[in-house]
């Protein structure tokens, strides 16, 4: 600068026509190209070779002030420079005036990226958008975004060619999201490069967003009985299948607005829930399966019709009943929610009027002792046949009594073998026996070696609370060896009548 102003002196003096020179002088600016980070300052020297300059200075419509000057120079302060705008520098030289302009381009750097995805969660095969933009980055020709999937470059955009009004720093683009999709991340890379305009390069980087793809297409199926026991726990299952990911299914289940709460559990692309329902009212109802995946959500419903049917009640006048005596055995329904409950007691001779219990009279005898009476009850609940059994067992009271199957009352036994008396007698309360001889207890339980003076008659007495009843019972012991012999002598007696025979129809066959 010097230089030059020592050559526009040299000149001076050389050339002696002043007017000439003052034509010739020159308004030169600093800086020549101005880039100015948004909302910064900048300082401007506007300066001019004229030796004896008139009026000069800048005219812009920043806000200005003067801060320094020279004989040729002035200096200004342009602060808060927000937007791009053209300067005029401007001195006058006997009475000629020369501006200059100086173009301010204003730049602010990328500072943040954002990426979106749209929607965050995307059904496979179905379309999705990833958009990036960078709020106030300017200037825009200088701009070049790039969206990335997973590294890989996916779109670049740069704003040099496009009509300016119209732009926002911003890139979108549809893609279709297929399986591979899923948990990628898409980022997004803004550049800024400022080098052709005397800055350099700006880049900054958007967070990373993950893509989470899924499936769910089919509705949830609900596996409940049409029917429901009012207050009897009931299994009912909700099922999912072709759900992905099925551990991120949220299933909600409800028996009319009662929530219930289901345990949840997957294999593979199935998940299930199941629950344990206790239904409280008599009636229709509605249980509903609710799933939901990220932004799709799913509901089926079933009626269920929640019935009662408590079981039959059945009942006997007299718990114990005495043998021989009548008796009368009822089986009533309760409260039956259908009009047509039926109601049938085995043995009883013809259906109760409807509403009426069923009843039996009976004699009971000591063959009923034991017998299972039981009465079924049936109802009609939407047109599927319920039923219901209760049982009662009969317990008949009778004396005690020998028979001879139990009790036989001729008995041997072999000399030597350890032996028991064979007595059961019947009767309820089972009686309690005793047998004596000769008026000595004779202990029943204990097995006994069987010996000569065992051979007797013992007389047993069998005794419950109804009475007592008494029987003989003949014992013989018998001799092994003497049995023995015995069979052998029949052998032969056998053996000789055989043969007198076989020779008498010899003889009259061949006389
Ligand atoms: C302004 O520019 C002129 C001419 O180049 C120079 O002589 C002067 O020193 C400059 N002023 C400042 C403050 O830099
Ligand atoms: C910056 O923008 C200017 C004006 O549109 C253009 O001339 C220049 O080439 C751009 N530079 C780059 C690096 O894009
Ligand atoms: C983004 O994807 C790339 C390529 O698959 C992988 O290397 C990188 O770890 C991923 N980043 C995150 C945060 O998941
Ligand atoms: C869930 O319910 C279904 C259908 O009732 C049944 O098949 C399955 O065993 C149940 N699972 C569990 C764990 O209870
Ligand atoms: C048995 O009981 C039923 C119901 O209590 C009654 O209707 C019926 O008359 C009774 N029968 C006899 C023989 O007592
Ligand atoms: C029960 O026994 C009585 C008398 O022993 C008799 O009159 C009655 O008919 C018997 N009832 C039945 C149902 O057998
Ligand atoms: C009667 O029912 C009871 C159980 O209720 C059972 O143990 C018994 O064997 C039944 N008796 C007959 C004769 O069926
Ligand atoms: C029976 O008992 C009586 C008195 O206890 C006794 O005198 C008699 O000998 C006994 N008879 C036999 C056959 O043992
Ligand atoms: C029966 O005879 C045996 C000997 O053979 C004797 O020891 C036993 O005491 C006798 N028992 C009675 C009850 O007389």
């Amino acid at each position: 600068m010097e230089m030059l102003l020592f050559g526009v002196w040299a000149l001076l003096i050389l050339i002696p026509d002043p007017g000439a020179a003052e034509e010739r002088f020159e308004v030169s600016v600093w800086p020549d190209q101005a880039l100015v980070k948004y909302g910064q300052s900048l300082t401007v020297n506007c300066s001019t070779t004229c030796p004896d300059p008139g009026p000069g200075g800048i005219e812009t419509l920043l806000k200005k002030t003067e801060v320094g000057k020279g004989p040729q120079w002035k200096k200004f302060l342009l602060e808060d420079v927000t937007q791009n705008s053209i300067l005029q520098c401007f001195f006058s030289c006997a009475g000629i005036q020369k501006d200059i302009n100086l173009g301010i381009t204003v730049y602010q750097p990328p500072e943040q990226v954002i990426v979106e995805l749209q929607p965050a969660w995307v059904a496979v095969d179905e379309a999705f958008t990833v958009t990036c933009r960078v709020p106030r980055v300017t200037p825009l020709e200088n701009l070049t975004l790039t969206l990335l999937q997973d590294d890989r470059e996916l779109r670049r955009k740069n704003f040099r060619s496009l009509a300016m009004a119209s732009q926002r720093a911003e890139v979108t683009i549809n893609v279709k999201a297929q399986w591979v999709d899923d948990r990628c991340n898409f980022s997004c890379r803004a550049e800024l490069d400022l080098n052709s305009r005397g800055g350099g390069l700006f880049h900054s980087n958007s967070a990373l967003q993950i893509l989470r793809l899924f499936e769910f297409s089919q509705s949830p199926q609900l596996r409940v009985s049409s029917l429901l026991e009012v207050g009897m726990a009931e299994t009912v299952s909700c099922k999912v299948a072709r759900v992905f990911p099925a551990e991120e299914v949220m299933i909600h289940m409800f028996l009319g607005d009662q929530e219930l709460s289901p345990f949840l559990f997957w294999e593979g692309d199935t998940i299930w829930a199941n629950a344990t329902i206790r239904a409280m009212e008599i009636g229709d109802q509605e249980l509903s399966c609710l799933a939901s995946l990220g932004p799709v959500e799913q509901k089926t419903s079933q009626p269920v019709y929640v019935y009662s049917f408590p079981p039959p009640v059945l009942e006997m006048e007299e718990m114990y009943p005495l043998a021989g005596t009548e008796i009368n055995v009822t089986c009533s329904g309760h409260i039956l929610t259908s009009s047509s409950p039926t109601l049938r007691l085995q043995g009883a001779p013809d259906l109760p009027v409807p509403g009426e219990p069923a009843w039996l009279s009976l004699n009971a005898s000591e063959e009923d002792d034991g017998r299972n009476l039981s009465c079924e009850a049936s109802l009609e609940v939407q047109g599927q046949q319920l039923s219901k059994t209760a049982v009662i067992q009969l317990h008949v009271l009778y004396k005690p009594r020998f028979e001879e199957s139990g009790c036989p009352g001729n008995q041997i036994w072999v000399e030597g073998m350890v032996q028991m008396l064979a007595c059961v007698p019947k009767g309820n309360p089972t009686p309690v026996l005793m047998c004596t001889w000769n008026g000595t207890v004779f202990d029943l339980e204990v097995p006994q070696k069987a010996t000569w003076n065992h051979s007797r008659t013992y007389c047993c007495t069998a005794t419950n609370q109804l009475g007592s009843v008494s029987k003989h019972i003949e014992v013989l012991v018998k001799g092994l060896d003497k049995g023995v012999s015995s069979i052998i002598l029949v052998i032969f007696r056998v053996a000789f009548v055989v043969g007198v025979i076989y020779m008498a129809l010899i003889r009259n066959i061949w006389p």
